[in-house]
């Protein structure tokens, strides 16, 4: 296990990384055991773009958490309540860099496979979910029907779902598989602070709309500020 810091506008959270989890199948290390860019950039944005989306009060929803660090960033920000969600191996590793953090009070942490497992009971109980954030997960098409599912339990008609990840070949086809499952997607400017920074050069920022969000005209000038 290795601890990261990483500074998200000047804000410091503390990341575990696991090196000792693997896919029981092919015995590869976990995806999620790492922090990955996008996560950077998602965490960056949201903060970036904090006076268009007030986090204060907010009950968020982290899908594919990893090691959780857009979730946590929304917790920095204000959000009263955070669920960090991933495949179980990953809950232990998320529990540590909520605990570092200090912020067990707000921050829960649960297993969900997305289209497999019922909502954890927590988020069950916290009501509606104002925004859902989600780092590198559309890399896997065939993944996107399960994806789609939990996002369309979770989803309430005034929902904001941001997903930040790397330009891939597979990633048209992710974003294919989810507007066949009824999803608006916007690409947003993956600007931060005014700038766009060349390390992100080849990544962005979209909205989903889910598909109940029909009534809503001009999802494209929401966080563009
Ligand atoms: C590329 S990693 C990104 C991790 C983290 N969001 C980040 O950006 O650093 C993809 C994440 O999606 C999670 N994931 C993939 N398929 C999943 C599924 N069916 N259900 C739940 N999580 C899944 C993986 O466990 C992993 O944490």
């Amino acid at each position: 296990m290795s601890i990261k810091e990483i500074y998200i506008f000047g804000n410091k959270l503390v990341i575990y990384e696991l090196d000792d989890v693997c896919d029981s199948v092919s015995g590869r290390a976990l995806t999620g055991s790492w922090i990955w860019d996008s996560a950077l950039l998602l965490s960056n944005w949201i903060a970036t773009h904090r006076q268009t989306f007030e986090f204060a009060g907010k009950t968020v929803l982290e899908l594919g958490a990893g090691t959780g660090l857009p979730g946590m960033t929304a917790a920095r920000l204000g959000a009263k309540r955070v669920i960090l969600t991933d495949i179980e191996p990953l809950v232990p590793g998320l529990r540590k860099s909520v605990e570092a953090n200090g912020l067990g009070e707000r921050v829960w942490v649960s297993r969900l496979v997305w289209g497999c497992d019922e909502l954890p009971s927590r988020l069950v109980e916290s009501g509606e979910v104002d925004a859902v954030l989600m780092s590198d997960v559309l890399f896997d098409a065939e993944e996107m029907a399960g994806l789609a599912k939990t996002l369309k339990e979770v989803c309430g008609e005034g929902t904001k779902v941001w997903a930040a990840t790397e330009v891939r070949e597979s990633t048209s086809d992710c974003l294919a598989e989810l507007e066949e499952e009824g999803f608006g997607i916007v690409e947003l400017p993956s600007q931060l602070g005014g700038e766009s920074l060349d390390c992100f050069d080849n990544f962005a920022v979209f909205q989903l709309i889910p598909p109940k969000q029909t009534q809503f005209e001009d999802h494209s000038a929401q966080m563009e500020e």
